[in-house]
């Protein structure tokens, strides 16, 4: 009898615990391309959710050559969630913009990661009454890059 109300226990336990196990986490390091052909690499996030950056934009709104540009974000690492969300600031080095982005790490019906994220782009104006056409807001998808070897 408590041989058996072990097993039914253990069997109970396990069904329980199954879904959680098999639920595929979304990582936000390694490389990634938006809809525009933009790229970016994120590399390790830390115990503090912490991760540093490059992106390379496919377009600007300026005329200057564009270069790789660093970021910084972090991750919300409360509860571990599996489809975390982020934040993180491009400071562009080849113009006097700087763009956040804020978005969430999914896995979608197929098991691929993506990144759904929206963005404030903020140009520098040279008058404070400028200031109201100084921000652009949109939205990217990130889909992973994978490299031939994988
Ligand atoms: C600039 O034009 O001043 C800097 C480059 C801005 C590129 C923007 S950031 C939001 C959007 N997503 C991209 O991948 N590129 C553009």
């Amino acid at each position: 009898m408590v041989h058996a109300t072990s097993s039914v226990l253990l069997l109970l336990s396990l069904a329980l615990l199954a879904p959680g196990l098999s639920a595929k986490k979304c990582s936000l390091t390694g490389k990634w391309i938006n809809d525009l052909g933009s790229n970016m690499t994120i590399g390790a996030v830390n115990s503090k959710g912490e991760f540093s950056g490059s992106y390379l934009t496919a377009v600007t709104s300026t005329s200057n050559e564009i270069r790789v540009s660093p970021l910084q974000g972090t991750q919300n690492n409360i509860n571990r969630n599996s489809q975390p969300t982020f934040g993180f600031t491009v400071n562009w080095k080849f113009s006097e913009s700087t763009t956040v982005f804020t978005g969430q790490c999914f896995v979608d019906k197929n098991g691929k990661e993506v990144l759904k994220t929206m963005w404030l782009l903020r140009s520098r104006v040279g008058d404070i009454g400028d200031d109201w056409k100084a921000t652009m807001v949109g939205n990217n998808v990130f889909t992973r890059l994978r490299t031939l070897k994988e």
